[in-house]
């Protein structure tokens, strides 16, 4: 009993936190604001990248970000949205669960990026970077029209 009250808060809550009651147009706008925004960190992290100053505060800080936005970019693509023009494929509504999927795996990667960044994990903040562009672009392959 005291575990399904604990589950039904749970997932109460995550509901709560989903951006369902939002307007169609104002999700596809706070979806995509939010993938400007990663786009902004990643102009900032590429260079760094490329220097290889993968242990720097401001690497780790802007992983963290990338991984909280693609957050808040999972959240505005509720299903009231599909009816809105935006550029996203109408497949991605068909295959929800992958795109789902390839979001919380976005999700995961940059947060294991900002804790390697932080413990000085050089190699490994690479690999998870690599991964990272990977991940932007293998979805927006299948999922973003042009
Ligand atoms: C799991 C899928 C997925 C991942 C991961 C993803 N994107 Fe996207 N992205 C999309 C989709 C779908 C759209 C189209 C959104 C819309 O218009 O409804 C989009 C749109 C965008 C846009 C256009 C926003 C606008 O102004 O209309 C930019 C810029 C962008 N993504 C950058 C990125 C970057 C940078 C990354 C990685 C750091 C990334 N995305 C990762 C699926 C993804």
């Amino acid at each position: 009993m005291k575990k399904t009250l604990v589950l039904m808060s749970l997932l109460l809550g995550v509901t709560c936190a989903k951006a369902d009651n939002m307007n169609p147009e104002d999700s596809v706008e706070y979806r995509q604001s939010a993938f400007r925004l990663m786009s902004f960190q990643l102009n900032v992290l590429n260079p760094m990248h490329r220097s290889q100053a993968y242990s720097e505060e401001e690497f780790a800080y802007r992983a963290d970000l990338l991984s909280r936005l693609g957050r808040l970019a999972h959240e505005g693509f509720t299903d009231a949205s599909r009816q809105v023009d935006s550029r996203t494929a109408s497949r991605m509504w068909d295959n929800r669960e992958d795109f789902d999927q390839r979001m919380q795996t976005f999700i995961d990667v940059t947060a294991q990026m900002a804790q390697s960044s932080e413990a000085g994990n050089d190699r490994q903040t690479r690999d998870l970077f690599r991964q990272t562009l990977q991940s932007c672009r293998s979805c927006h392959d299948q999922y973003r029209l042009d």
